[in-house]
Order: C-alpha cells, then sequence, then structure tokens
C-alpha cells in the first residue's frame, strides 16, 4: 500500500504534475496536429503506479490547464483548445479506469474466494465436530473395555475363589466320607453281621430240634440258612469295601492283595500285583489314599474297560511312592471327561483330589489299542501331618 502522504509520493505527484504539465503544453500546441495519446496514456499509467486515483488526476489536469490559461485561450472553442485539453485528460484516465476495473475484478475474486474459504471452513469445522464425536466414542468404547476387563477379572477372582472353596469343601467332604465309611464298617461288622449270625446259629438250632414230620419246616429253615449266610458274606464284603479293616490291621499290601483277589474272582479278570514292600511306612492318610485310588481305578476297569488284564505296581521313585495300575481295555478321552465336570462321575475326579491333598499327583493315560494307565505319585516325606 502507497503511504500519498509520505514526502516521497508528495515529491513524485509533484513530478507527474510538472511532467503532465509539459505533456498537455505540447498537446495543445496548433502546430502539432497529431493528438498524443499515448504520451497522456503513459501519464496515466505512471499514475497508476504512483497510487493516484481519478480525482488526483482530475486535480492534476485542472492545475495544468489553470496553469496554461495565460497562454492558452480556453474560452475559445474555435481553437479546440478546451476540447484537445477533454481529449488528453480522458487519454491520461483511460489506465487509471482500466486499474480500476481490474481492481474490481480483483475485490469479486477475492470475494469469491472468500466464499469459498468460508465453505471450507464450515467443512472443516463439520469435519472436526465429527472428529470430536469420534474421540469422545471411541475414549466411550476404551472405558467400556477397560470397565469390562476390570469386571473380567473380578469375576475371574471370584470364580478362583469359588474354586478354591469348592476344592477345600471336596476335601473335608472326602475326609468325613473315609470317617464315615470307618463307622459304618464297625457297625455293619460288629452288629449286623454279629445278629445275622446269631439268626443263623438260632435257625441251625431250630433244624436240628425239627422231628421228621416237620420236613417241610426244615426245608424252610435250610433255605433261609443259606439267604443268611448269602447277606453276611455280602455285607462282609460290602464293609471291606466301606473300610477294609486290613488296611488297619495289616497294611496297604494285604488290604489290596484281599480287595483285587476278591474283585477279580467277581469279574473274571486276571490282577498281576508287585508291590514295594516299604509303601507301609507311608502315614495311615497316604495308605488310605493309594487304597481307594486302586479301588477306583480297579472299579472302573470292571465297569468299564472291558479289559482282561490288570496290572498293579507300587514302586519307590525318587523321594515319592508310585502306584500304577495299568489295563489292556478300551481307551476313553481323559481330557474331555474330566473337563465335563459331570457331577455324576466322581471317580477320576475323586481320586486326583484325594491324592493332591497329600501332595500328590495323579495322571491317567488312555490311548486305543494300549488301554488305560492310573498313576498316582505320593510323596514319602512331604505332608507328614496329613501322614
Ligand atoms: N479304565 C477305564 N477304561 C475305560 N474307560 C474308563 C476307565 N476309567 C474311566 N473310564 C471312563 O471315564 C468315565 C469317568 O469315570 P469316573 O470314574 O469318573 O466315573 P464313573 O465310573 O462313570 O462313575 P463313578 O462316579 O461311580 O466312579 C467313565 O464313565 C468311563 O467312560
Ligand atoms: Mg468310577
Amino acid at each position: 500500500m502507497i503511504d500519498r502522504n509520505a514526502p516521497s509520493a508528495k515529491s513524485a505527484r509533484a513530478r507527474l504534475a510538472a511532467r503532465y504539465l509539459v505533456a498537455l503544453r505540447r498537446c495543445l500546441d496548433p502546430k502539432r496536429p497529431r493528438r498524443d495519446d499515448r504520451r497522456a496514456q503513459c501519464l496515466g499509467r505512471l499514475a497508476v503506479a504512483g497510487g493516484l486515483v481519478t480525482l488526483d488526476l482530475a486535480i492534476m489536469h485542472e492545475k495544468a490547464v489553470v496553469a496554461l490559461a495565460p497562454t492558452h485561450d480556453f474560452a475559445r472553442t474555435a481553437n479546440g483548445a478546451l476540447q484537445r485539453a477533454g481529449l488528453f485528460f480522458t487519454q491520461a484516465l483511460a489506465p487509471l479506469e482500466a486499474a480500476r476495473r481490474v481492481t474490481r475484478e480483483a475485490i469479486a475474486h477475492l470475494h469469491q474466494r472468500n466464499e469459498t474459504l468460508h465453505l471450507h471452513a464450515a467443512a472443516l469445522a463439520k469435519g472436526n465436530r465429527q472428529l470430536v464425536r469420534e474421540v469422545a466414542r471411541r475414549r466411550a468404547g476404551e472405558l467400556a473395555i477397560i470397565q469390562g476387563r476390570e469386571k473380567y477379572r473380578a469375576l475371574l477372582q471370584e470364580s478362583l475363589v469359588m474354586q478354591q472353596k469348592l476344592r477345600l469343601l471336596t476335601r473335608q467332604i472326602l475326609s468325613a466320607q473315609e470317617e464315615e465309611r470307618k463307622e459304618i464298617s464297625r457297625e455293619l461288622h460288629d452288629e449286623v453281621v454279629q445278629t445275622l449270625v446269631s439268626i443263623n446259629v438260632e435257625l441251625a438250632a431250630l433244624g436240628k430240634g425239627a422231628s421228621a414230620s416237620l420236613r417241610g419246616l426244615k426245608a424252610k429253615i435250610a433255605r433261609t440258612q443259606r439267604l443268611v449266610e448269602t447277606s453276611m458274606s455280602e455285607v462282609h464284603r460290602f464293609a471291606r469295601e466301606l473300610r477294609p479293616a486290613v488296611l488297619d490291621d495289616l497294611g496297604l499290601i494285604p488290604a489290596l492283595d484281599a480287595y483285587s483277589k476278591n474283585l477279580a474272582a467277581r469279574k473274571k479278570l486276571k490282577i498281576q500285583m508287585t508291590a514295594f514292600g516299604g509303601v507301609e511306612a507311608l502315614g495311615s492318610t497316604k495308605r488310605t489314599v493309594l487304597f481307594r485310588v486302586a479301588q477306583e481305578a480297579l472299579t472302573n476297569v470292571a465297569r468299564h474297560a472291558q479289559a482282561t488284564q490288570v496290572r498293579m505296581t507300587i514302586s519307590e521313585v525318587a523321594g515319592a511312592i508310585r502306584m500304577e495300575i495299568s489295563d489292556n481295555g478300551r481307551s476313553f478321552p481323559v481330557g474331555e471327561t474330566l473337563s465335563a465336570r459331570n457331577p455324576k462321575r466322581l471317580g477320576l475326579v475323586g481320586m486326583r483330589e484325594r491324592v493332591e491333598m497329600v501332595g500328590g499327583r495323579l495322571t491317567i493315560e488312555s490311548a486305543p489299542g494300549l488301554g488305560t494307565t492310573v498313576r498316582a505319585e505320593i510323596p514319602i516325606n512331604q505332608g507328614r501331618t496329613s501322614a
């Protein structure tokens, strides 16, 4: 922007005014018949470059006419001086007019640009609003994820605690069950079997005393006696299975031997047993655990495996007692069965719980064509308190 009041601008205007005066004078010279349009336009362009407007040029022209008035008779229209001066001024004005047109066009263009900018700004503002909304939405999403994660963590923690409680409860039930079994077994032995024995003795006496004429009665007594004997052996077996007295009195190996012989006879199974005698040095709880594992594993073989042979080995391995029960029957999917958590099937779960209760480990392997192997390892020294 040109500062119109700056000294340099003023002196430039004065120089231009002087040139204008000279040029107008020449233009009015009657000896020069040709119009001096180019010179006038050149002065107009200089005026544009100097930042002059139409009014400036008009003043400049007027001053020049006044200055030339003493030597030129503008009043006489016949000499055409006034008309020439007017034409000169019009030509000088042309660049200014052109500049004004360009400026107007530029302003219009600027307006248009401004409109476009407004539109762009509006679109940007809209985009910005959408962005802000998107950021807020994502934040909310993130928050939900974090909250969800925390909730999940809390639930997991809760489920772990529940699991722990459940295991504790299972162990308490297993321990209580063992005690109860002991009690029932003793009751059966001491009370029920004794009563049955007494009934049998009485029946035998009755049979002997009855006369020949009472043959029918004699036969009836004999049948009842046989029933009582069957019941006695059933109760004996039941009591033994509940808690074999031999386990407490003679030890694990005789108890297992008696149990497997009985099962083998009943289920037509061949059970081979090899045992490390040192197992008897284990405490009563650990021996009971081993007995229960063997009992469940052998029952499973008899019930599910369709096996013909079973091998039971008890050996010593690095600070632990290992008991293995392998059958040659059909296999089953161990992982799937254990994770199925079928509340009706407690055998495998109970075996594992019992073994882990005394600090041991239970593994079950089953493969088609190879049968099933149940392996329990119980530390000899650890868990002495429960042993
Ligand atoms: N030695 C085995 N051979 C083949 N299948 C077996 C054997 N042991 C277990 N299984 C399979 O695993 C399942 C689960 O055994 P588990 O002892 O847990 O339950 P169960 O014997 O069915 O019932 P219970 O609770 O009376 O023991 C059995 O139903 C059977 O299908
Ligand atoms: Mg079972």
